[in-house]
């Protein structure tokens, strides 16, 4: 893909297009072995070799993250009360990312961010149903009605929800630990379907979005980016 080396350069984080245009005529900069000091050089992110200052520049348009969310974090880009997800990302500010979707404030788990705006729209579109595994602690003792209850796919808030799935993983004495399976994405849904029962989530965390497990590894705060495999399989008929 071409493009011009100022800009590239810009978008990978070496400086400001001003300070990267100074670099460039300086020398700083070489291409395929050669200096290049003409700041609007085009150059092939995919088969061009580019140095700054002989280090490697690998480059690359679109950036996508596995973030583990903490409690007290905002799904956006901006808030005036809360720290966002973004606020959690550093060495990335370049890339404007933004989170795929929403989680509550007080859910943790998977979310996605990235700057690939076609790719979190076909992830998000209600018409595709794309699978969310939510792990859940309830107050209230979940049983084999509301099991079905959740499968007929349940009513709230004027609308139809389709068919979920209720997997009930242990019960105590007053309350349960569940796994929901959902196909949309509506606002506090999984809340209210439990409430629609008659229980109460006290604590809800996003475990899989697809085939896309969570990475165990990452504590609540930590991020990575997607394995190649990891995204491929994602995209796969997105
Ligand atoms: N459902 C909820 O109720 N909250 C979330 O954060 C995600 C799904």
């Amino acid at each position: 893909m071409a493009m011009r080396l100022d800009k590239l350069l810009a978008h990978y984080g070496i400086g400001t297009r001003k300070e990267v245009k100074t670099y460039i005529r300086k020398g700083y900069v070489q291409v395929n072995g050669q200096i290049i000091k003409k700041d609007d050089f085009k150059v092939d992110y995919e088969k061009d070799q580019i140095l700054f200052d002989g280090q490697p520049i690998n480059y690359k348009p679109y950036v996508y993250l596995m973030l583990n969310k903490p409690s007290g974090y905002v799904s956006a880009t901006k808030d005036n009360v809360h720290p966002t997800v973004v606020d959690l990302i550093k060495g990335y500010h370049q890339y404007d990312l933004f989170p795929v979707g929403r989680l509550d404030l007080d859910t943790e788990g998977l979310l996605l961010l990235t700057n690939d705006g076609d790719f979190a729209h076909k992830l998000l579109a209600p018409s595709r149903h794309h699978s969310k595994l939510y792990y859940a602690k309830v107050d209230g003792i979940m049983n084999q009605e509301d099991v079905l209850e959740f499968e007929k796919g349940m009513m709230i808030d004027h609308y139809q929800c389709q068919s979920s799935h209720l997997t009930i993983l242990n019960t105590n004495e007053n309350t349960c630990k569940v796994l929901i399976e959902i196909f949309e994405g509506k606002f506090h849904q999984v809340k209210k379907m439990v409430e629609k029962v008659g229980k109460k989530v006290t604590y809800l965390k996003r475990i899989q979005m697809r085939n896309l497990k969570l990475d165990e590894n990452l504590k609540l705060g930590e991020y990575r980016e997607l394995s190649e495999e990891e995204l491929n399989d994602l995209m796969n008929d997105l």
